[in-house]
C-alpha cells in the first residue's frame, strides 16, 4: 500500500517521475522527497534498475513508490496517472527524464533515438493530456546549440544540433513550445544540462553506465578502481590553455536542485522557458583528472589519443538565466564532485551491482 502525501502542500499531489532510477532522476528524488513532494518513478530500466531506487529509500527515509514501464506505453501511462488520482493524489506535473542519451550510438542509430525520444514524448504528452496534467519539466541538453557561435551559450544561441540524440532533444523542445503555443494553460520548463558529474555525498548513488562509459568522469572513476586500464585524453591540440577539451562541469546534487525549482516554476505559471544549468566554468580535461587524483588519492593513467569525431573545443554556460528566474546556482565545486564521485565509485566498485 503506498500512501501519498506531501508536507509542504495543501493538497496531496504527485510528481511523475520518468527516468527517475537513472542517474540525474535518483539524485533529483532525493532533493525533491527533501523538498517535502511525494514522486512517483516510471522508469523502463534500459540503463538503470530498482536497486537505484532503494538506495534513494536509505538516503531519504521514504518510499519510492514506482511502476516499470515504458514512455510509448501509453496504456502503462494512462494507470500510472489513474492509480496516483485514484490514491487522492494526482499528477500535477511531469518530470520527463526518460530518453537514450549516447551521441555515439545516435548516429548508427538514429531511429531508434527519435523513436525512444521523441515518440516517447508524444506519447506521454496524450497521456498527460488525458489525465488533463499541463505542466512538465524536460530533461534537455546544452548538446542542442551545437557548435557554439559565441561562447559561453546563452538560452538564445542558435539551436543547431550535430546528431540525432541532440536533434531529438531540439525536436522535443520544439513540440513543448508548440504545444505551450496551443493551450494558454500549458507550462514547460526545459533544462539544458551542461556536464553533470559527481555523485550523492553519501555515497549510495551515483553514475552507474552500462558498458565502457562514453562520458568522461564515470572512465575515470572506472580507471581509478581498476576496472579499466587507461584514460584516453581526446586531443592535446585543442586552441585551449593547456590543448585539451574544456567543459562546465556541474555537480549532479546541484543540477538536483536546479530541478526542484524548475518544478515551483513550471507549477507557478505556464508558458514554455528554456534554461541553461550550468555553472559558467569551464574545465580542460586535464584540470579534471589533477582534481580527481588529488581528491582522490590516485593516479590516473592517461594517454594522449586523437580528437574524438564530433567534439567540439570548448563549451560552457551563461547561467545568468537560471538564476534570474529560478534563484539558482550551482554552489559545488570541482573538488566536491571529484571527493563525491570518487566515494560513490570506491564504495561500489561495481555500481549498483556491488555486493549482489
Ligand atoms: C557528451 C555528449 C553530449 C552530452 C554530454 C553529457 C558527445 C560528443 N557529446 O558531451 O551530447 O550531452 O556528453 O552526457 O558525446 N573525453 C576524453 N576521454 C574520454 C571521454 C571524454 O578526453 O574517454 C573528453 C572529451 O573530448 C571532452 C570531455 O572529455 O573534451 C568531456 O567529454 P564527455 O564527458 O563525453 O562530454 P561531452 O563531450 O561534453
Amino acid at each position: 500500500m503506498v500512501v501519498f502525501w506531501s508536507r509542504s502542500h495543501a493538497m496531496a499531489q504527485t510528481l511523475l517521475v520518468t527516468g527517475g532510477a537513472g542517474y540525474i532522476g535518483t539524485h533529483t528524488l532525493v532533493e525533491l522527497v527533501a523538498a517535502g513532494w511525494q514522486p512517483f518513478v516510471f522508469d523502463n530500466f534500459s540503463n538503470s534498475s530498482p536497486a537505484a531506487l532503494e538506495r534513494v529509500t536509505r538516503i531519504t527515509g521514504q518510499e519510492i513508490p514506482w511502476v516499470a514501464g515504458d514512455v510509448r506505453d501509453a496504456e502503462a501511462l494512462d494507470a500510472v496517472f489513474a492509480r496516483c488520482r485514484d490514491a487522492g493524489a494526482p499528477v500535477t506535473c511531469v518530470l520527463h527524464l526518460a530518453a537514450l542519451k549516447v551521441v555515439g550510438e545516435s548516429i548508427s542509430r538514429p531511429v531508434r533515438y527519435y523513436d525512444n525520444n521523441v515518440h516517447g514524448t508524444l506519447v506521454l504528452l496524450e497521456a498527460m493530456a488525458r489525465a488533463d496534467v499541463k505542466r512538465i519539466v524536460f530533461s534537455s541538453s546544452a548538446n542542442v546549440y551545437g557548435n557554439p557561435e559565441s561562447l559561453p551559450y546563452d538560452e538564445s544561441h542558435r539551436i543547431a544540433p550535430t546528431n540525432p540524440y541532440g536533434g531529438s532533444k531540439a525536436m522535443m523542445e520544439q513540440i513543448l513550445r508548440d504545444v505551450a503555443t496551443s493551450d494558454a494553460d500549458f507550462g514547460a520548463v526545459v533544462l539544458r544540462y551542461f556536464n553533470p558529474i559527481g555523485a550523492h555525498p553519501s555515497g549510495l548513488i551515483g553514475e552507474d553506465p552500462r558498458g565502457i562509459p562514453d562520458n568522461i568522469f564515470p572512465f575515470i572513476t572506472r580507471v581509478a578502481v581498476g576496472r579499466l586500464p587507461q584514460l584516453s585524453v581526446f586531443g592535446d591540440d585543442y586552441p585551449t590553455p593547456d590543448g585539451s577539451g574544456v567543459r562546465d562541469y556541474l555537480h549532479v546534487v546541484d543540477l538536483a536542485r536546479g530541478h526542484v525549482k524548475a518544478v515551483e516554476r513550471a507549477l507557478a505559471e505556464p508558458g514554455w522557458l528554456a534554461l541553461n544549468l550550468g555553472t559558467g566554468r569551464g574545465t580542460s580535461v586535464l584540470e579534471l583528472v589533477a582534481a580527481f587524483e588529488k581528491a582522490s588519492g590516485i593516479k590516473i593513467a592517461c594517454r594522449i589519443a586523437p580528437r574524438r569525431p564530433g567534439d567540439i573545443a570548448e563549451a560552457w554556460a551563461a547561467p545568468a538565466q537560471a538564476a534570474a528566474v529560478l534563484g539558482w546556482t550551482a554552489e559545488l565545486g570541482i573538488e566536491d564532485m571529484c571527493a563525491d564521485g570518487w566515494r560513490w565509485q570506491s564504495q561500489n566498485p561495481d555500481g549498483y551491482a556491488t555486493g549482489e
